[in-house]
Parts: C-alpha cells; structure tokens; sequence
C-alpha cells in the first residue's frame, strides 16, 4: 500500500526512481511522483499508473542524482494531481513522501492552519510536511531533528522519505508501522518500501524498524533510534532474484505466480519433510513445538487470502492434531477485546508480512503475553522479526495483487505444521509417512492440474459474462470456495458468494436461475454424497453446474455443465489441488472481460494501513 524509494549516488536518480516505482507499482497506483534534488528541488506527479509519469518525464526529463519517489494508494483524497505525492514545504525547500495514515492529522492540521499555515491537498501527510517546517521555524533545528521531533507529535503509522533541495548528498528516511529498507551499493543508496527496487542493484540491505529514523549521505548513513541515539545496524542479505520478480515471458504476473505452484510448494517443504522420523522439521519452530503441542487453543489471525488459508489449518490442525483452533479476520480481533488467556497460541499468517491489521492483531496478543508465532513470505518482514518464532513459506516474490502462490504455500505450511503437531500424540509413524509422501506427490499434482488450463480457458469463455457466482463447498473446501469468490471478485469485479455447501439451501438456493454458474467443489471425499445432492438440488432448478472433482469420478458428467477433473489426494491436502483451477477460472475471466488483472481497481498488494 503506496510504495516508497529513494535513490543517492551518481547516476540519474530519475531513472531508478521511475523503474524503482514501476517494481512497487502492485503497491498503490492511484497517483505517482518523484522529487529530485538538484541545487533545487524539481517536483513532477501525475494522477493515475506510472506510465503517465514517465512519459511526462521523457517528455522534459529532470537531471539530478538524489531524489525520492511514490506511488499511492489513497486514502486521504481523491487521487489526483494536487494529493500525488510528493509534498513540498512552503519554502520549497523539502519533498516528503509517506506511506501510512496520520491519524491525529485532523487536529494537527487545526493547529496549524490557526498558525497561518495553508494547505493545497486534502492529504494527512502534508500536514506532517507542515509540521516540520513548524518545527524547524520554531526551533532552528537541522531538517534530521525537525523531523524527528515533528514525528514525536505524529499518532499512526509511517513510511516516509525526504530529499532537501538545499543539501543534494541526504536523504532522511523514517518509519513506524510501515516497512523501509536500504540498499547498500557502491558509493550508491537505494530506499524501498520493500526489496523489489533494491535488488537490481545490490542485495545488501539494512532493514529499519519502528521508531527508527535514517540519514544517508554518499559517504554512508546513521541510523537514529526514537531517543536519537546512533544505532549499529546489521546488513542483510536478500534472498530473492531480479528474474523473480520479472514476467519471465508470461502475460501477468498472476498467471505467472499461478503456474510457478509446484515449485512454490515444493520450495516450501524443501529439507522440511521427511519419510521417516522426526518427519518434518519445521527449523524456526523447533523450540517451540512442545509449547504449542501444549497449548490450550491456537488462535490463527490473518486476512483476505491469508484468512482463507488460515481457515484450512483450522481443519488441518483441529482434525490432525486435535487442538482446538479459532480463527479470526486479524481486523477485527484487535478491536473487540478478544479473551486471551494463559495457554494460548496465536499464529499469524500474512504473505506480505507487513499488513497493518495482521500486525495490529500480533501487537495486541503481546500486549496480553501470548506468545505469536509467524508464517510468512517475505524475509526481514515486521512480522518475521517480530514474532516469538516462525516460518516462511519460501514461495519467492508474489507480485500480482490477487495471491495465489501464497495461499497453496500457506496451506502447505499449515500442513507441515499440523503433522509436526499431531507427532507422538494422534498421528503414529505410519500415518505421518502417509501423509508425507502424499505431500511429496502434491507439486506434480499441481503441475497436472496446470496442464489442464485450456478447459478451464474454454469455460472462462463461456461464463465470463455472468454478473453473480456462486461457489459452493464442505469441509476443508468450504475455505476454497471463498477463495475461488474472492478470486473472481478482486480481479474480474464479478460479484460471488463462497458458501458451505450445505448453507446453500437457508438462503443462495433463492439466487439460483439459469444464468448463474455455481462452481461445487465435489471431491469424492466424507461429505461426497452430501455435496452430490446439493448438486442434485441446483441442477433440479436449472442452474448452471461447474464441478471440481476426482479424476476417475464419472457420477457427474450426467448431471454438470461442465466437470473439471483433479488428482486425487487425501481429504484434508485436497485444497491444494482444488483452488488451482479456480485461481485458473477468475483468472480467464478477467483477461477475457479486459480486466487489470495484475492491479485491480482499487486494491493493493500489501494493505499497510488499518
Ligand atoms: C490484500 C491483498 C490480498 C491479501 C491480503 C492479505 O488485500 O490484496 O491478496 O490476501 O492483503 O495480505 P497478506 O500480505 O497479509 O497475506
């Protein structure tokens, strides 16, 4: 949610700014713009995707070799030119870019206006550009501590990046809440939002936490902590490659992410699962197995796809390992006072690592001294630093907004996680080497499930005109249901429903006519029979049938429009196998309805603010 870099060095910043955007474009692209200081500060934004920025930059380049860039999503004002990013003091004389939300900003924007301050954007972080100027006029303070002190008054959180049009070698950066990194290069410094405009030129970087405030100069950077103390600070190295945050030849991003999950999957229990005993090893965990072994209740917190995901190892754990699992949308559980007690778990599961309302969902179980434990994708992420212990999913950069990648690498992981869970307790040798080598066959199941895209393409075609789905499924494929739905709806803007198959006939059964397709998850699995009556009862009211099932099912041809045929597996590992096609399905859908399907309307990737 808005992306944020920053360039220093030699070469001309405008370049790496606007290719630095175009990687966080998944970010944010209501509006983009950039500053670059040279013997003054030179401003350019344009409402709308990047594109529209750096053909007005080809058109009248800026020359200069520091600078700073962003592309928003919104939240304070409409996108457009006047509330693009970046805002410039009065004077002209700084530009600030801001990831983030300043919740006291109405207030402080009161103060200041009484002061005589003006304001041009409807935007919270121009009052933050007019606070420290305050501050500086008040106080004379150098532009490092104007800032420091202006954001003492700030309540939310923040990313944000200056560039002084009076001093061309610093760059001051700070965060709280909304994740920054530094790249080291050779007498060269790249600032992002996260890793995607850093690694192109270096993999060393150094990762700012929270209260953290960052000066960087050619000949190198400080890194201040709330109490203005100089910190030392470790540099990391980046796992991940340029290529794989490229296309690599695919039309979207999503189609890419979709087709790279056997590798994802299999990357994600790489040296993790074993035929024989301990059986998966799960290394971050390892000192904190017994503890959850133990727990009286594991709670898991997560949203959108994630929660989804969360919502299988709810049924993975509870029916493997039978401890009793909640699960809860992370916005929520912070504000409506959840009950923790002694014994308690909670395990957040995010992708990004870096969403506003998962964190919040972590800080509150800390408060109560629950230990949190973390599965996420991206490494140095707040959540990977900030838990108790955790694991990543190793699934590689996902770019496309919609998750796809992610989710079958949670699921994955929550698999490994529940069979480490149920280990000498209800799961004996021989049950765990089942499982085990069933996880191993998953990857080449995806791939077969991949290698029938052209049928799933053809009935994309078919119904890509529909205005309502309906997505229908029992046990651990009631969360696949609502994961084919919110599929559909991010990117296509279908409106679908995900239901338990059972839940159709209080209330869906109404919706049911012969425009509407009603995609069944029918695995032939404990509640087969059920599902296949259900099926009976849309067909009954001429509905249109799309069926997921087992690949020598033949009880369905009769009966459905159309049948799509998986591998078999066992019941629990089915969602695996069984959102594929219909990650395939929304995704045919919105390519065919011409549809922005790496960047829907009005979403973004990592949603950092609450
Ligand atoms: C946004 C994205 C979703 C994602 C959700 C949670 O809404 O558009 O694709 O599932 O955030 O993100 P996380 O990074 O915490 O998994």
């Amino acid at each position: 949610m808005c992306g944020i870099v920053g360039y220093i060095g030699e070469r001309q910043a405008s370049d790496i700014l606007i290719k630095g955007l175009s990687r966080l474009e998944y970010r944010g692209y209501d509006s983009a713009g950039i500053a670059i200081a040279n013997g003054k500060l030179e401003v350019r934004k344009k409402k709308g995707k990047i594109v529209h920025l750096s053909n007005d930059l080809e058109r009248a380049g800026i020359s200069g070799k520091i600078g700073i860039g962003h592309t928003r999503w919104a939240t304070h004002g409409a996108p457009n030119d006047v509330n693009a990013h970046p805002h410039v003091s009065s004077d002209g004389t700084f530009a600030l870019v801001h990831n983030g939300i300043i919740e006291n900003y109405t207030a402080l924007r009161e103060s200041l206006s009484s002061r005589g301050y003006n304001f041009t954007s409807q935007t919270d972080t121009e009052v933050l550009v007019r606070l420290i100027e305050d501050v500086q006029k008040n106080t004379g303070l150098s532009l490092g501590k104007a800032v420091r002190q202006a954001l003492s008054q700030v309540e939310g959180a923040y990313g944000i990046a200056l560039v002084s049009g009076e001093d061309s070698d610093m760059l001051i950066a700070a965060r709280k809440g909304s994740p920054l990194l530094l790249g080291i290069g050779e007498g060269e410094y790249f600032l992002g939002s996260d890793a995607a405009p850093i690694i192109e030129y270096t993999k060393k970087v150094v990762y700012l936490n929270d209260g953290e405030l960052i000066i960087v100069r050619r000949s190198g950077f400080k890194v201040f902590s709330v109490e203005d103390e100089a910190l030392d600070k470790t540099v990391h190295e980046l796992e991940w490659d340029l290529e794989q945050i490229e296309k690599g030849g695919y039309e979207h991003f999503m189609l890419k992410e979709i087709m790279e999950q056997p590798s994802a999957v299999e990357n994600s229990m790489r040296g993790r699962m074993l035929d024989h005993d301990p059986f998966v090893q799960l290394g971050g965990m390892m000192d904190s197995i017994e503890d959850l072994k133990n727990a009286s209740r594991i709670i898991l917190c997560a949203c959108g796809t994630s929660w989804h995901a969360a919502l299988v190892g709810e049924y993975l754990i509870e029916s493997l390992a039978r401890i009793p699992v909640e699960v809860e949308y992370a916005s929520e559980f912070r504000y409506r006072n959840p009950i923790l007690r002694e014994g308690d778990a909670v395990i957040v599961i995010s992708q990004s690592g870096e969403t506003a309302d998962t964190l919040a969902a972590m800080e509150e179980a800390q408060k109560n001294n629950v230990p949190v434990y973390g599965i996420c994708n991206t490494v140095g992420s707040t959540i990977a630093r900030e838990t108790k212990a955790g694991v990543y999913l190793h699934a590689g950069p996902e770019i496309g907004v919609a998750s796809t990648k992610a989710f079958t690498a949670q699921v994955s992981v929550l698999t490994q996680l529940a069979l480490k869970l149920s280990q000498g307790r209800t799961l004996g040798d021989d049950e765990l080497k089942e499982y085990v080598t069933e996880m191993k066959a998953i990857p080449a199941k995806i791939q077969q499930v991949l290698d029938s895209a052209d049928y799933v393409k053809e009935i994309s075609q078919i119904y890509g005109h529909a205005s309502n789905f309906l997505y229908l499924g029992r046990g651990p494929n009631f969360p696949v249901a609502l994961e084919g739905a919110l599929k559909l709806k991010e990117i296509s803007y279908i409106h679908a429903e995900g239901y338990p198959a059972a839940e159709m006939k209080h209330g869906p059964i109404a919706l049911i006519d012969e425009s509407m397709p009603v995609v069944f998850l029918a695995m032939q699995d404990s509640s087969y029979q059920k599902v296949l009556s259900n099926i009976e009862e849309v067909a009954a009211r001429d509905g249109i049938v799309i069926a997921v099932t087992d690949a020598n099912n033949g009880d369905l041809d009769a009966l459905c429009e159309h049948v799509i045929r998986i591998p078999k597996t066992i019941e629990l590992l089915s969602p695996l196998l069984s959102v594929v096609p219909l990650q395939l399905l929304s995704y045919y859908i919105a390519v065919m309805r011409g549809c922005e399907v790496d960047q829907p309307r009005n979403l973004a990737k990592s949603v950092t603010v609450e």
